[in-house]
């Protein structure tokens, strides 16, 4: 397709049949669907890896999937994937490859960039974490004192942050016990202040995380560990060599902000930010979890990228997943999605996949520049079950808004829970089943009556059902399992950007704040440079000042 006729996506045959099929399908409720066929529970499912995906409870037929698929062809989807795995560059507004498969490739893989096979760099650079975080964890690498390293403060933000931050709590059954980890993120001075309160300075390692090594966020909140180690440790800059290290592409920065280059472990510019966790950024996590743990994520990623690359369209996963969510943005104007873990540990999976879809999907231009007229990336959202249950599931079930969901869980406990607890796995369970059970097929208002409900109580407690939901089911949460789900997610947001004819590797869209907050600044200190805001700001700013005491 040329880039005049993909602008026009929602003007291509693949839509319009795609349009009509929906006005055909009409109300069509997911009783009926399963009653025509009672199969649908085993037909529409699909077994990657470790994780088993039905999909059956979805608003589709056969031939609405055939059309969806029919839609990925005339979009190009999978030449664009090859592209990718290639190394080509297509991220076309920064010019660069997109190969976070490549940070997951075995060692023997080949992946170009350039002419070069990037796959030996990304080696040993997992090598060198290995090494540093086998000497982190066995005490070897003690701090300036001479004394054992048990705190760990990753520095980072959004990227650089959310990856590792998630993937701790996810696999903290798999963590030494014996090390914190902390993660600091936002410049409010109370996320470093709260993360190392009573925290030895003598015993805290900082590993600063920043792609660029220029993000404001990033650079003040590093620069204020660094004022509390030497505080703590008598002032002698010598000891941030042995208490900082760096995760970052811009060794210049890096050395110019007085870390060892020695202590800086690399990644490149073809890894974006929401893509990098598990690159040297995952540093952090490799520490809690160890070297054995972190490469048995990465072959979770990879099982999915070979998955991603070679299963045919109609058993392929990421595809569905990425067209269902085409499906409903598009012919049911379906503005959110929710993704639902039913594990404790997944507490910030949701939070992480926000970065990925939100940033990656969150375009309203084409790759040539030129508007889209059709939705694009959702509200993603959601918090672990059965938290949610007894929050925000009220308008899943009988709101006015069609809110697709993924319910995310799990047939065994992990970690040394006692047996009580681990028996209440099965309580945790029987709501996520029972969760997308009323959300398809509800109670019908004969069903209520049925129970001798008062007439005017009826449509209270009616549940219209028909709410779409993927279930994605896996013995255990383990580091190869957490690496599939995300790399099934990675691929999902790829597919839909593909569709949509979007770059999905930029994020242009966060530019602008960071330069007006650099104008408001002064504004806020000294006073300056109020005359450039606008009537609204300079209003607030000049109450904030007041209320700051200026
Ligand atoms: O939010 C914008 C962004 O550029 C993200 O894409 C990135 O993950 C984050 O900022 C942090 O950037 P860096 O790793 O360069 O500090």
């Amino acid at each position: 397709m040329n880039a005049d006729s993909r602008t026009r996506l929602n003007r291509t045959p693949e839509w319009h049949a795609l349009g009509k099929h929906r006005e055909e399908l009409g109300q069509t409720h997911l009783r009926e669907l399963f009653e025509s066929d009672p199969d649908r529970g085993t037909g529409y499912t699909l077994r990657v890896g470790d994780l088993h995906i039905d999909y059956s409870k979805h608003l589709v037929t056969d031939e609405t999937l055939g059309l969806l698929r029919e839609l990925a062809s005339a979009t190009g989807v999978a030449e664009l994937r090859d592209a990718m795995f290639r190394g080509e560059k297509i991220n076309v507004t920064e010019d660069r490859a997109v190969l976070h498969t490549a940070l997951r490739a075995p060692r023997e893989a080949v992946v170009e960039v350039d002419g070069e096979n990037v796959v030996p760099g990304v080696h040993e650079v997992l090598d060198k974490m290995a090494a540093f975080s086998g000497q982190v964890r066995s005490g070897e690498w003690t701090g300036f004192t001479g004394k054992r390293i048990k705190n760990v403060v990753n520095i980072g933000i959004g990227g650089s942050d959310l990856g590792p931050a998630m993937a701790y709590e996810a696999l903290r059954a798999f963590t030494d016990r014996d090390l914190t980890l902390k993660f600091v993120s936002n410049v409010d001075g109370a996320d470093l202040h709260e993360a190392v309160r009573g925290l030895d300075p003598a015993e805290t390692l900082f590993i600063i995380a920043s792609k660029t090594f220029t993000t404001i966020e990033t650079i003040t909140n590093a620069t204020s560990a660094r004022e509390w180690l030497l505080a703590g440790l008598g002032g002698d800059r010598a000891a941030v060599a042995r208490h900082f290290v760096a995760l970052s592409t811009n060794a210049e920065k890096v050395t110019e902000f007085g870390i060892d280059p020695a202590n800086m472990f690399g990644f490149w510019d073809w890894v974006g930010g929401r893509y990098s966790f598990d690159s040297a950024i995952g540093l952090s996590l490799m520490i809690a979890i160890g070297a054995d743990s972190f490469r048995e994520l990465l072959g979770g990623f990879h099982a999915m990228d070979e998955h991603f690359r070679t299963a045919p369209i109609e058993a392929n996963a990421p595809f569905l997943l990425g067209l269902l969510g085409i499906w409903y943005g598009a012919f049911f104007d379906a503005q959110s999605h929710a993704v639902l873990p039913y594990s404790h540990y997944l507490s910030r999976f949701t939070a992480y996949l926000q970065q990925l879809d939100m940033e990656s999907n969150g375009k309203s231009v084409d790759r040539d520049g030129n508007p889209v007229d059709w939705q694009t990336g959702p509200v993603v959202w959601g918090t672990p079950g059965t938290n949610g249950q007894h929050a925000y599931y009220q308008l899943i079930h009988q709101g006015t808004k069609l809110i697709p969901a993924d319910f995310i869980g799990f047939a065994r406990p992990v970690g040394e829970l006692s047996p009580t607890l681990a028996a209440q796995h099965d309580l945790l369970m029987a709501n996520f089943f029972a969760q997308t059970q009323a959300l398809a097929f509800g109670k019908t208002a004969e069903e209520v009556r049925a129970e001798g409900v008062a007439e005017a109580l009826v449509p209270h407690k009616t549940f219209q059902g028909n709410h779409p939901t993927t279930t994605i089911l896996a013995g255990e949460l383990n580091p190869s399992v957490l690496g599939q789900l995300i790399a099934l997610y990675e691929h999902k947001v790829f597919v839909q950007g593909a569709v949509w004819n979007i770059d999905s590797f930029d994020q242009w869209g966060v530019e602008l704040g960071k330069v007006l907050a650099k104008r408001v600044e002064p504004a806020l200190t000294e006073g300056s440079h109020v005359e450039s805001l606008d009537p609204s700001t300079r209003a607030l700013v000049a109450t904030y000042r007041e209320l700051r005491g200026r």
